[in-house]
């Protein structure tokens, strides 16, 4: 199968810290890819790299290559603004902007360009059925986003990124900051995002990464060690640090 993304030696400095160590891989459309490893070796940086987030970071400078569909994702020619709709992202902790239901799903098509009433009920009603939350707000579209719960503001999150029909949803640690049950709803969630999106999500969960995901990589200190099928990674490591990891002795 043919990667969406893929990245060849990939380094990133902030400022003179070496935090990604020449990361290659390729990472498939259409499956749930989840990135692994102890706190600090480098799984939200490289994340943000894949729609370039750290662009907006001082001091950030990147060696090595993106491929995001065959297109090098640094080339001076690449709108970033595309590309970040393109490859969407939800953030650890659920941040609705203070505004309604409506218009936190309607906000980005609007930016970049429909303007259409109808269009956007169409958007905002397809966005929240795919983020499985319409029939709890379809009601209350009007009032503020900041009335839902965490777990309820989490799927508008994702609705809002979906409302820009993105090809891939980067997710950064999307339930660490979510009761069980609201969890278990965006894990059920992402397995039907899987048909029509690519996710990449970084889970400090394994028993997490071990229900949704289709392949894992495991990350150290700013390298990727090991990175295969999900149910190869937990049953067979091919890297002793790799097991030692999943097994509880680190991290
Ligand atoms: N803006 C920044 N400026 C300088 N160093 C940074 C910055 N962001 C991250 N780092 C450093 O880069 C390394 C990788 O950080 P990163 O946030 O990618 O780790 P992580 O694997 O996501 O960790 P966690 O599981 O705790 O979220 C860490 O050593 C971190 O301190
Ligand atoms: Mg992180």
């Amino acid at each position: 199968m043919k990667p969406i993304i893929t990245s060849k030696d990939l380094v990133l400095y902030y400022d003179t810290f070496k935090a990604l160590r020449g990361i290659s891989m390729e990472i498939p459309e259409k499956q749930i890819t989840a990135f692994i490893g102890p706190s600090g070796c480098g799984k939200s940086t490289f994340l943000k790299t894949l729609n370039r987030m750290n662009d907006l970071v001082p001091g950030v400078r990147v060696e090595g290559e993106v491929l995001f569909r065959d297109e090098d994702i640094f080339a001076p020619s690449v709108d970033v603004t595309t590309l970040r709709r393109k490859i969407g992202m939800v953030f650890q902790k659920p941040n609705p902007f203070p505004m309604s239901i409506y218009d936190n799903i309607a906000y980005g098509p609007r930016l970049h360009g429909t303007h259409s009433r109808a269009e956007l009920n169409e958007l905002v009603e397809t966005s929240l059925k795919g983020a499985g939350l319409w029939d709890e707000v379809k009601d209350r579209l009007k009032k503020s986003a900041l009335g839902l719960s965490g777990g309820q503001q989490q799927r508008l999150c994702i609705a809002r990124a979906l409302a820009v029909q993105p090809d891939v949803l980067l997710m950064d640690e999307p339930t660490s900051a979510l009761d069980p049950a609201s969890t278990m709803r965006i894990e059920e969630l992402m397995a039907t995002l899987r048909e029509q999106y690519t996710v990449v999500i970084v889970t400090h969960n394994m028993q997490q990464a071990t229900r949704i995901s289709d392949k894992c990589a495991f990350f150290l200190l700013g390298e990727m060690i090991e990175f295969g099928d999900t149910e190869q990674v937990f049953s067979m490591p091919k890297d002793k640090r790799t097991e030692d990891y999943i097994t509880g002795r680190f991290g």
